[in-house]
């Protein structure tokens, strides 16, 4: 198992090769739609990101005008924002963000690639929920972007669904379908020897996240199955949804 300290599951080794392992996600041609359509939300205003991490997107969107605060658990995280370029300018409060406060009102709060499921309970996402809605400003949004759960890749009687398996690397996915407990698993094989490392989770619908929005006071504005607009249907593997905090007046 990962050895969880105060940084979470994003201790020192992860931290250090989080943006080589997740090139991917760095690429222009991925966050680039993502920053035009927080840059659209923010408008005028300030941006709470949760789950700041290294600033893949809290930097671009900064640069883009948008004054941006983080939440972070990692500290180890955090000090790779700090060093990048941009960096010093972002104010980020080392917390929980089911719980963690920050000074002040937000036209936008977003948790984005799946965070949410990194809170492995259902009071600690509503809690979420109810934490992003106490920092916007009336009209504010909150953005989340996460997996559908692939249950329908479970056969009946099964609980594992592999995802990356060579001849180094055994990575399978387990679930609970009882509790919506999840983990992600993975042995990596070394000279013939395994090591294995496990991440929980919890997989939600976005029908639950509606009803946790609901919770907090938050009401469905938008739900699409990208970030560049694409509709969301029964197909959708992820889904980007939009959930507004009413004006003073209601409207
Ligand atoms: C997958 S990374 C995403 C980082 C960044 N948002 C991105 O898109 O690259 C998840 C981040 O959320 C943080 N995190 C996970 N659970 C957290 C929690 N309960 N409170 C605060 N931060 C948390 C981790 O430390 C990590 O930096």
């Amino acid at each position: 198992m990962v050895d969880v300290d105060a940084d979470g599951y994003f201790g020192q080794d992860v931290a250090a090769t989080y943006d080589e392992t997740s090139a991917e996600m760095f690429a222009a041609g991925v966050v680039d739609p993502v920053v035009d359509f927080l840059v659209r939300l923010a408008g005028r205003g300030r941006a709470l990101e949760l789950g700041i991490g290294t600033g893949r997107i809290a930097l671009p969107l900064a640069r883009r005008g948008v004054p941006v605060h983080g939440i972070d658990l990692s500290r180890a995280m955090v000090d790779r924002l700090r060093a990048k370029p941009g960096g010093d300018g972002i104010g980020v409060t080392i917390g929980d963000f089911a719980t963690t406060r920050v000074d002040g009102t937000f036209s936008l709060a977003y948790l984005v690639f799946n965070t949410v499921m990194n809170l492995t309970s259902q009071e600690a996402q509503v809690d979420c929920f109810r934490n992003a809605a106490a920092h916007l400003a009336p009209g504010g949004c909150f953005v989340v972007e996460v997996t559908v759960p692939e249950l329908r890749k479970l056969p009946p009687g099964a609980h594992a669904v592999p995802f990356g398996i060579s001849p180094t690397r055994w990575a399978f996915d387990l679930y609970d379908v009882a509790t919506q407990a999840m983990s992600s698993n993975y042995v990596d094989v070394v000279d013939g020897r395994g090591s294995y490392r496990s991440i929980p989770f919890r997989y939600v619908w976005p029908a639950e996240l509606d009803l946790m929005a609901r919770l907090a006071g938050l009401r469905l504005r938008e739900r699409w199955a990208g970030w560049s607009g694409e509709a969301f249907t029964g197909e959708s593997r992820r889904h980007v949804s939009v959930w507004e905090k009413p004006a003073a007046d209601g409207g």
